[in-house]
This record gives structure tokens, C-alpha cells and sequence, in this order.
């Protein structure tokens, strides 16, 4: 069977983490060329994950040009998202590209126009999209079980969990601090759970309350106060076409008790869930409220064959289904493309002061 050759853009923390194991532990790929502008990190990673002849390179366009590669993974800092995907979907490789889909609703532009004049595959790193809960929760919507959703909740607040490493804090390498970072993850699954893409307007407001701080007390040690650029608060408020509303809440350090991450609240005419002690179910059975708590020890609701149950395994399954032509994409540029629009509509509104229209 031929295995799809594989580049990596970007050897860091995800590259190692998540992508290239469950490339190791997946039969259908092989990772020939690893490139990093700091070379001994794709050294390191091409001794780890490589072929035995892997590649080094620390110029992506470099990587590009071997035409033996199918696939490449875009993996740096949000802000070379959009000039390596296009590139690389314009050298006619299919792209996997990190969350955030770009730092500005122009780039994600840019870069599906790329991906349609190369016809290539082009898909978002929203894994948590493929966590059981997630898989059950999005099963339930489809079916029409919360009724209308015109209520949700997307949170994304640490108490103290800034990243320190890489160059998570600062504004101009990312596009933004922890709305671009992890608010996007919880934006993600709920749009996709309400499976509502259309936004009207929103209201947004950022803070810079706690990055000037030392003595943080952060789960990875002092942030360097001088390069911590980005807000360390931002809460939106979205208005959809249909009327429904997202409360969208990030935060790498707010002074609260219980932390919640990736995850979504919504609320249907029907019933409701949260994910806020595991997956809840918020309905009423014979007479009186009940919360159904599902049973997801057994493992995912496997859409897709072959991948086991972790997040990333299903979600390399998934697009290597579509780069084959056996399936479609779970997580489309598309609704990448929306989540991004909506990050810059509150970063722009904090900036006027106004609500911001989306046209
Ligand atoms: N899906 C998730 O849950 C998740 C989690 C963490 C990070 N991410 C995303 O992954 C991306 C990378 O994050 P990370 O944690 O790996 O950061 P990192 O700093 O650990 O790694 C980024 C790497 O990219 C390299 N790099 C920078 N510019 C480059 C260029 N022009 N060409 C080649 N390499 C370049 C850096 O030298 C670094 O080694 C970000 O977009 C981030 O949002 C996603």
C-alpha cells in the first residue's frame, strides 16, 4: 500500500505532541521532510518521527519544491499560517494547518482561494472537535434533540495557565493573545454544535489586567512581563443572522475558582448541555428536570474506521479520508474561516469602542 509522504512546517511543541505521534502510531503515512527555522529542532524531530532519509530543511519553500511530498502540516506561529498554506496548496499538497486558521479573516480568505484553485485538500487542527463527548454532543444536535439553540456558551478560561514557551504572548506573532489561542478551540465546537455559521454582529472588550504581574503563581512559572504583548482576557458577545447568541469567555489568567477549556454550554427549546462536570444533558423526563449524564467510557462514537478514540488519531483518519477521496472533511476551512472572522470582528470591536457588523 503507498503511504502518503508527509512535511512538517514548524518542528515545536504541537509538532511533537500531537501531529507526528499520531503519524507513528497510523500505518498510512510517512514523515520524509521536517523543516524548522531553528534547524536543530527538526533535526531532533526527524531522528524521533523521520524516515530513515528524512529531510532538513529551515526554508519552507525549500520543503516545498520535493514533489514526492502529498501532505504537508502547517505548525508555526499563527502569523506565517496563511503564507505556508497557501504556498503550500499552490505547490499541490494537501494542508493540515494549526488553529488558528490565520490571524485575520483576510488571510483565511486568501487561503481558501488557494485550496480552490488547487483543488487540494485543506483542513484546521481542531481536534477537540473529535473528543467523545464532543462526538456524542454534535450526534444529539444533528438530531434535532436541543430543538432551536439560540442560547450557548463558549469558554476557554485558565485560572493561571499562560504559555510561556514559543511566542504564545506576544501580539504580533500570533495575531493576539487567548481568544486567537484557545477561545477559538471553544468558538469551534460551538458553531459546530449549533452548526450555525452566519453572525451578525458582536460586542467585545479585552484586558491587560494581569500580564504587567509577577509573582503569578502560573502552572508554567513567570511570563517575561516585557514580552507579554497580547490581552490576557477577551470576552465577546455574538449575535447570530438567526438570533441566537454565544458568550464567548478566554482567558489565560483570570481569578476565578474553576477553570473550563474547550468546551461549550447550549441551549436548546427542547433540552440543553454543558460540558461542565463531563457531558451534561439539561432536559425534562416525565415531569421533572433530569440531567443525563452519558456513559463514554466505552470510547468514542467512531465515525471513522481505523483511528481508535484519541482526538488525534480520528482527526488525522478523517483527513487522510478526504485526501484519498473516501470521506469528507469533519472540519472544513470553511467553518475555520468563520471562526476566524469572528475573533477579529471582537478584537475590532474592543478596538472602536463599537459593536462590530459582520457584512
Ligand atoms: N490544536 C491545539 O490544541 C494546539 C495546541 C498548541 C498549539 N497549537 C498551534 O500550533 C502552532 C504552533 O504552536 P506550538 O505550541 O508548536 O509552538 P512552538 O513555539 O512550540 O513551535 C513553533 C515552531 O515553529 C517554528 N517556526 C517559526 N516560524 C517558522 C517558519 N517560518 N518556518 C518554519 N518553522 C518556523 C519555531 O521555530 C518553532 O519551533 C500555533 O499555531 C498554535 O496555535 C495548537
Amino acid at each position: 500500500m503507498k503511504k502518503y509522504k508527509v512535511g512538517v512546517v514548524g518542528c515545536g511543541g504541537i509538532a511533537e505532541g500531537k501531529h507526528l505521534p499520531a503519524h507513528q502510531r497510523g500505518t498510512k503515512t510517512e514523515v520524509v521532510a521536517f523543516c524548522d527555522i531553528i534547524e536543530e529542532r527538526a533535526v531532533r524531530l526527524s531522528k524521533l518521527f523521520g524516515t530513515k532519509d528524512a529531510k532538513v530543511y529551515t526554508d519552507y519553500k525549500e520543503l516545498l519544491k520535493d514533489e514526492s511530498i502529498d501532505i504537508v502540516l502547517v505548525l508555526t506561529p499563527n502569523n506565517m499560517h496563511c503564507e505556508i498554506t497557501v504556498a503550500a496548496l499552490d505547490a499541490g499538497k494537501h494542508v493540515l494547518c494549526e488553529k488558528p486558521m490565520a490571524t485575520s479573516y483576510a488571510e483565511a480568505k486568501e487561503m481558501l482561494a488557494a485550496r480552490d484553485r488547487s483543488g487540494k485538500v485543506l483542513s484546521i487542527g481542531y481536534q477537540n472537535r473529535y473528543r467523545s463527548d464532543a462526538l456524542y454532543l454534535k450526534q444529539l444536535a444533528d438530531k434535532n434533540y436541543f430543538g432551536d439553540i439560540y442560547y450557548a456558551e463558549a469558554l476557554a478560561v485558565r485560572r493561571r495557565g499562560v504559555p510561556t514557551w514559543g511566542v504564545f504572548i506576544d501580539k504580533e506573532k500570533q495575531g493576539g493573545g487567548p481568544l486567537i489561542d484557545i477561545g477559538t478551540h471553544a468558538l469551534d465546537l460551538t458553531l459546530f454544535v449549533m452548526n450555525n455559521y452566519e453572525p451578525a454582529y458582536c460586542v467585545g472588550r479585552t484586558f491587560h489586567k494581569l500580564n504587567k504581574q509577577r509573582n503569578t503563581g502560573n502552572a508554567g512559572g513567570d511570563w517575561d512581563v516585557d514580552k507579554f504583548t497580547a490581552e490576557d482576557s477577551a470576552f465577546g458577545f455574538v449575535v447570530m443572522k438567526n438570533g441566537a447568541v454565544i458568550y464567548l469567555k478566554s482567558s489565560w489568567a483570570l481569578n476565578i475558582a474553576d477553570p473550563t477549556e474547550a468546551v461549550t454550554t447550549v441551549c436548546g427549546d427542547k433540552a440543553g448541555a454543558d460540558m461542565l462536570d463531563g457531558l451534561r444533558i439539561n432536559t425534562v423526563l416525565e415531569g421533572k428536570q433530569v440531567m443525563i449524564k452519558p456513559d463514554l467510557r466505552g470510547g468514542a462514537i467512531l465515525f471513522y474506521e481505523g483511528g481508535g478514540t484519541n482526538p488525534e488519531d480520528l482527526e488525522l483518519a478523517a483527513f487522510l479520508r478526504a485526501v484519498s477521496g473516501e470521506g469528507k472533511l469533519y472540519v472544513t476551512a470553511d467553518q475555520a474561516a468563520v471562526v476566524t472572522r469572528i475573533l477579529e470582528g471582537i478584537y475590532e470591536s474592543d478596538k472602536t469602542g463599537k459593536p462590530f457588523y459582520f457584512e
